[in-house]
């Protein structure tokens, strides 16, 4: 079977800006996930799943539950791909997953864009919808891509807080980092995502939720506890390791970079200055990122 699917689908990593459209053939069976009983060739690259809830948290930012096929694996910091639309003309989008890997449910967060294809069909969703989900998931944004050890830095724009939340309720992060930093830069203050954050880690023992520092970035207006100016900036000029109480060095500090690409580029480009290397060819380096669209 695995083989079979290798020939149709050979494994690629899913680039921004490359869309694709499925033209399904779909069964349900007892609980809306979809069976494999003539195992076509589009029955086999994705399930379908049901919207369980919608949180919409501003006019541009929701929250969503989907169920969650029981064969689907994923390691916290990937990205899934989720189709919405008719048969014929199924819109699909990666979508880092924003759940814990042993959650019995997937969580994603959308920024919804005006005049998007997804956006727009997003928009008129309703609790109870059908939902693609393709059977794989893909993405660079793991643990395993970065050197273990030191404080871990996960520096995230709008949406792109979503796969640090997946990251943050693993137990292997705390297993593996003395510390971690998570950073959440917003426009508004109404997009920042507190209970989100203290929902990830709520299982987690008190110890290791010691270990963890949040800092918010509110850039266009200002906002009590949140640093106000971009990223890049607040490296710079030290303010952001000010707030953290430790340094940004190579030796003891591993990052990860999400969201806006022009942030990656500018943070990248910030970080290697001082030193520091991303992972190749399987070796693990001390930062990764992840776009989430074209510049
Ligand atoms: C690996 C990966 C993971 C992603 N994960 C998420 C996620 O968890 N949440 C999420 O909201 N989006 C995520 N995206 C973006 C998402 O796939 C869609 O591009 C986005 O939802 C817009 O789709 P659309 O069809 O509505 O508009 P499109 O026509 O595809 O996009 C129109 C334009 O909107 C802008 N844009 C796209 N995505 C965003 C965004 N997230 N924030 C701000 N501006 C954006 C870009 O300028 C883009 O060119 C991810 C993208 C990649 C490549
Ligand atoms: N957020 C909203 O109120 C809103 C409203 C309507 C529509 N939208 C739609 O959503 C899209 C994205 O909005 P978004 O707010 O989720 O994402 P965003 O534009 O990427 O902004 C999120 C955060 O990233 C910061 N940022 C942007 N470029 C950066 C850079 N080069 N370096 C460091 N930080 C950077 C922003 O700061 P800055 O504020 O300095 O840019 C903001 O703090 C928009 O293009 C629009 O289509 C959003």
């Amino acid at each position: 079977m695995r083989s079979a699917l290798r020939r149709v689908l050979p494994c690629a990593h899913w680039l921004p800006g490359q869309n694709m459209r499925y033209t399904p053939h779909t069964r349900f069976d007892n609980n809306s996930t979809l069976t494999l009983h003539s195992m076509n060739e589009a029955e086999t690259k994705f399930t379908i799943e049901r919207i369980e809830s919608i949180q919409r948290r501003t006019l541009s930012l929701a929250c969503f539950r989907t169920t969650r096929h029981a064969d689907f694996r994923f390691t916290p910091g990937h990205y899934a791909r989720l189709g919405l639309g008719h048969d014929s003309d199924v819109v699909w989008r990666p979508y880092s997953i924003a759940s814990a890997a042993n959650s019995g449910h997937l969580e994603f967060q959308i920024t919804l864009v005006p005049g998007g294809a997804f956006s727009e069909l997003f928009a008129k969703a309703e609790i109870g919808d059908t939902i693609r989900v393709d059977r794989r998931c893909f993405g660079f944004l793991t643990l395993d891509q970065l050197a273990s050890g030191g404080s871990l830095w996960l520096l995230a724009t709008g949406t792109g807080l979503a796969p640090f939340l997946s990251i943050i309720a693993d137990a292997a992060t705390w297993a593996r980092h003395t510390r971690v930093i998570l950073v959440h830069s917003v426009r508004h203050a109404a997009e920042l995502m507190p209970d989100a954050i203290d929902t990830a880690v709520s299982h987690l023992p008190e110890s290791e939720r010691q270990r963890l520092s949040v800092i918010s970035i509110v850039t266009r207006e200002s906002a009590p506890d949140a640093l106000g100016a971009r990223l890049g900036i607040l490296i710079q000029s030290g303010a952001l390791e000010k707030k953290a109480g430790l340094c940004l060095d190579p030796s003891g500090s591993r990052v990860m970079l999400c969201g806006n690409p022009e942030m990656i580029r500018e943070v990248r480009q910030l970080l290697k200055d001082r030193g520091f290397a991303a992972g190749r060819r399987g070796t693990p380096g001390q930062f990764s990122a992840e776009g989430y669209w074209q510049r």
